[in-house]
């Protein structure tokens, strides 16, 4: 089945992908594409809407993206936003010019008044907050448009053209500051663009099936399973669409939480596949013996990972094509291009480039992270796989600060396990985004019973975010870090004291090395 199409076409704006994400949210697929897409590409693609997103610079500017303006010729409707708006009202001859300081140049949140006779704004409140980020305004509107939002700065807030489908707005109605932003953007797909909300992952499941079917025909498959939400779903998925033509290899390096390898055998075990864990431990660790360095570590742990992926490709032998769980975000971030191979090797910590494939295939890769666990909830993976919290692909290697053993690892595998428990008791396993616990180095003085000890220090770290690209610490109360610190100090040898990390990412970052 075809999915109706909009296009979010990309003109360098920052939030170019949570605009398609909000599409996307509102039942409506959508692609992203850069603003230099060929208007022919574009017109194939059939789109019922194009949406123009902000970007970094000035309609004036000697460099300023612009695309071809027949696009505003082919019966389409178009949202244009801040610089996409500036971008239509210039084209259709408008007039747009940089704000004096104090009078129309906006930022951060602002008090807005609504027509609500457009259909933009149509069923939504008259005031509301918006979200404001320009240097430029329209100082005149084009032909055909009228005004239908302004501050009190600017009577240029947004315009539209109610018989082309043209709206234009100067704020940022897909950020969560912006009141009522996703139901303006609902506004414009469903009635402006007569979308039938017609994108829904039951649908994209089926539809996935059947082309992997057509595509593998008899073929044998081979994917690299960490246990982590895309490459557990890829998994779900082909296994549903192929059965036994495919062949997860599960590399359990040692350095899992506790009870996770034997979790993903479980998880896998059941499916109609060939599964392979390989129990690596041993040779991990023997690689990893003495090395402290962070850098280090992960490479060694890299390497070592496409050494037994190697040996595993080898005892299968002739692998026609190699799955990756490439999702939408690693496509759009590496600039829409061909990045297939570019990816294989990320995502997988690098894969061989002998094993014998025909081609790769990424049945997530038009997918964003939050459809790829309803695509898992489709499939019917439990639920603790798809709402998995992330870990990294080294493991626990990089939360053991210094020299890794496999008694350090013991312990942190302990000492986290008990982190977690006590987080999911409390409730806050959902809220926090990612929680965890890392073995420094340091070792400091303590007394149990009567004795001295000289052991450990935990640190709990614990963070709220929704990118994973900033972060702020997760404020755990007190009585929570309070049980899991006494448990943890009584249950877990080698440890006496804890320590919560109250460091955002920047300056920060997630893990500790
Ligand atoms: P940082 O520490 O950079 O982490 O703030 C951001 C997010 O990425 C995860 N992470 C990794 N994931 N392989 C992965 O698959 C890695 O090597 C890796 N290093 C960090 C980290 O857990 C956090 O969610």
């Amino acid at each position: 089945m075809k999915h109706q199409m909009v296009i979010v076409l990309d003109f360098g704006g920052q939030y170019n992908q949570l605009i398609a994400r909000r599409v996307r949210e509102c039942g409506v697929y959508c692609e992203v594409k850069p603003y230099t897409t060929p208007l022919e590409e574009l017109k194939g693609m059939e789109p019922i809407g194009f949406i123009f997103t902000g970007g970094p610079g000035s309609v004036y500017a000697e460099d300023a993206p612009l695309c071809n303006p027949e696009i505003f010729n082919l019966g389409v409707p178009v949202l244009g936003i801040c610089y996409g708006c500036q971008f239509m009202a210039h084209t259709l001859g408008g007039r747009v010019t940089a704000a004096q300081a104090d009078t129309a140049r906006e930022y951060g949140k602002t008090k807005t008044f609504f027509d609500t006779d457009c259909r933009l704004f149509r069923g939504l409140p008259a005031e509301g907050v918006t979200w404001m980020s320009h240097g430029d305004y329209m100082a005149k509107v084009p032909e055909g448009f009228s005004l239908a939002a302004h501050t009190d700065a600017c009577p240029t807030a947004a315009i539209c053209d109610e018989a082309r489908g043209f709206y234009g707005v100067q704020y940022h109605p897909e950020v969560n500051h912006t009141e009522n932003g996703v139901q303006m953007i609902r506004n414009f797909l469903y009635e402006v663009c007569g979308a039938a909300g017609d994108w829904t992952m039951g649908d994209y499941c089926k539809t996935a099936i059947r082309e992997i079917r057509e595509k593998v025909g008899h073929g044998k498959v081979l994917l690299a399973l960490s246990g982590g939400v895309d490459s557990s779903v890829a998994a779900a998925l082909l296994a549903e669409a192929v059965g036994k033509q495919l062949t997860c290899v599960f590399v359990d390096h040692g350095l899992m939480r506790k009870d996770e390898g034997d979790e993903v055998e479980a998880a896998f075990s059941r499916w109609n596949i060939n599964f392979i864990r390989v129990n690596a431990e041993t040779r991990f660790l023997v690689k990893l013996a003495g090395v402290s360095e962070p850098e280090h570590k992960r490479k060694i742990i890299g390497e070592e990972f496409i050494r037994v992926f190697e040996e595993v490709g080898k005892e299968i032998g002739s692998v026609d094509y190699l799955v990756q769980g490439t999702i939408y975000p690693d496509v759009i971030e590496s600039g829409a291009g061909d990045a297939a191979v570019i990816k294989s090797h990320h995502n997988v910590g690098g894969l061989p480039d002998y094993v014998d494939f025909k081609e790769i295939i990424e049945p997530l890769r038009m997918l964003f992270k939050d459809e790829v666990r309803q695509l898992g909830r489709e499939l019917g993976l439990p639920e603790y796989l798809v709402r998995r919290q992330p870990f990294p692909g080294p493991g626990l290697a990089i939360r053991i600060i210094g020299d890794i053993t496999k008694e350090k690892a013991d312990t942190l595998r302990e000492a986290d396990a008990i982190f977690r428990e006590e987080i999911a008791n409390a409730g806050l396993d959902t809220e926090i985004s990612q929680y965890f616990a890392v073995l420094t180095n340091t070792r400091s003085v303590g007394v149990m019973g009567d004795g001295r000890t000289y052991d450990y220090t935990l640190a709990l770290r614990g963070v709220t975010t929704s990118d994973f690209m900033t972060a702020d610490w997760a404020r755990i109360p007190y009585d929570v870090l309070d049980r899991v610190s006494v448990r943890i100090v009584n249950e877990v040898a080698g440890i006496n004291r804890i320590v919560y990390d109250i460091t955002s990412k920047p300056p920060g970052t997630i893990e500790w090395e």
